[in-house]
């Protein structure tokens, strides 16, 4: 479809709107505290503008409304479940489809099939729920992403990229049969929603066959990095996200998903393979997890919900005004002089605490502390993607990764032009007064995912 204009303005329109509570700064403080400083443990009604994940907060189609009471919910054989894997199918191409009730569920049945004790799982940066899995099932995670991706001001175009000379030299020490596969993220969630090139990933294709080595890819935001390659890659414009999307899918053996970001609805995910051994191992272990191989663990109207969701994620004028509205307030925050990652990502905008905070250590905490702040100013929900997400390694130690960022991610088909303009002048508001800002002391610690429930206290 040709373009209807130069703005990001999006492709839809409201019917329904969801009512929003506006509350008081003292209401805040009180919520805050009670949350112990962790945005994850507000309750929702005190939130105003939501911004703490991507993840099931998208706003679904009539199309997918109508889908939905469509949906098959027989316990075996669902239609719904032949459905979402003929979509799976046409448009990412893979051969086998196992639905899981969200990505981390495939993540469990994919690390366990494909990991031995002891193997390495290299990886394009890590991801919270991905690397714990990969653990669990005796993986040890190393990290082969482009050092540009760890410096936040580093204007690379695809800091998403693979660096072809570190996976080289794991395989020269350790040698092929150590490496489970090598785990590859479409637009990289932790570097800030940022893109691999199909260059890229063309190269590390035929550097891996070479070696028998296998691909996955977790293909979560794969729509989001098709459209960046459309913008950025030689030879892409005229292409669509469409066949982009199916591109870049061709280059890896299978993948995970989390249909709750990319694909648009509020539940949902799957893991692919072309491998027929590898499906036959999901298959019956998938019945222990999450559920019967034609419905792990979803309704038959949520596999009806995904089915349309793909084709809806991969209009080319949805990813515009999608990464548009991102852009939009990227930019907005860089003209106030807020330290962001750049270049401006695909679900959010990812603050650098460490530049915003200079006088706080990481062992305070700074980018959840900040979160917490731009809660109390204007009602608007974060989170940290930093020291506290990134845990513990083995041994204890806490990974302390290089970057320390408050991620702003947005909601798809959600929120305002204006919503915008709130948050950015809200960011504003916190900056001016952020030599203020204290840091954090953890009191609670969860073994797991510890960012999820850990709680906090001011330092004095
Ligand atoms: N992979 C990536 C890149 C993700 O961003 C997520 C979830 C998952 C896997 C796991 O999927 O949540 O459906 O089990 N990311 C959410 C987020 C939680 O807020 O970034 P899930």
């Amino acid at each position: 479809m040709k373009d209807f204009k130069k703005s990001w303005a999006e492709p839809y329109k409201m019917k329904m709107v969801e009512l929003l509570k506006v509350t008081s700064r003292s209401q805040r403080l009180a919520q805050i505290k009670k949350a112990g400083y962790n945005t994850f443990l507000l309750p929702s009604d005190f939130v105003y503008i939501d911004l703490l994940t991507d993840s099931g907060t998208g706003s679904m189609s009539d199309r997918q409304w109508s889908a939905f009471m469509l949906g098959d919910e027989a316990y075996a054989g669902s239609k719904s479940f032949e459905r979402m894997e003929a979509s799976i199918k046409e448009h990412y191409g893979y051969k086998y489809v196992i639905p899981t009730h969200q990505g981390r569920g495939a993540e469990n049945l994919l690390s366990q099939i494909m990991i031995k004790k002891g193997q390495l799982v290299p990886g394009n940066m890590y991801f919270t729920t991905t690397r714990l899995h990969q653990e669990l099932a005796g993986g040890i995670f190393t990290d082969i992403i482009i050092d540009e991706a760890h410096d936040p001001l580093n204007e690379h175009p695809f800091k998403g990229n693979v660096d072809l000379g570190k996976v080289e030299s794991i395989i020269k020490k350790h040698g092929a049969k150590k490496i489970a596969y090598i785990s590859i993220a479409t637009n990289v969630n932790m570097a800030g929603g940022q893109p691999i090139s199909m260059q890229n990933l063309k190269q590390l294709r035929s550097l891996t066959q070479k070696h028998g080595i296998k691909i996955i890819h977790d293909m979560t935001r794969v729509a989001e990095n098709a459209w960046f390659i459309k913008q950025r890659e030689k030879g892409y414009a005229n292409r669509s996200v469409e066949e982009i999307v199916k591109e870049l899918c061709s280059y890896t053996d299978g993948a995970t998903m989390s249909a709750k970001k990319d694909a648009l609805v509020n539940i949902g995910g799957f893991m692919a393979t072309n491998d027929y051994d590898v499906y036959e191992e999901a298959r019956n272990l998938v019945v222990v997890y999450e559920g019967l191989h034609t419905y792990g663990g979803l309704a038959g109207r949520d596999m009806e919900a995904i089915a349309v969701g793909i084709k809806e994620s991969l209009d080319d004028n949805h990813q515009k005004a999608r990464i548009g509205q991102v852009e939009y307030l990227g930019n907005k925050m860089i003209a106030y002089g807020i330290p962001i990652v750049k270049p401006i990502g695909g679900h959010g905008i990812f603050v650098d605490a460490k530049a915003f905070l200079p006088h706080l250590s990481q062992d305070q905490f700074p980018a959840q502390a900040l979160a917490a702040e731009f809660y109390i100013d204007s009602g608007v929900r974060t989170m940290e993607r930093g020291v506290v997400s990134a845990g513990r390694k083995a041994n204890g130690e806490n990974y302390n990764p290089a970057l320390e960022l408050v991620r702003f991610t947005i909601p798809r088909r959600v929120y305002t032009q204006a919503h915008m303009d709130v948050v950015a002048e809200s960011t504003a508001e916190v900056f001016k007064n952020r030599n203020k800002i204290k840091g954090l002391k953890m009191i609670y610690e969860p073994k797991y995912l510890r960012f999820f429930q850990a709680r906090f206290e001011k330092i004095k």
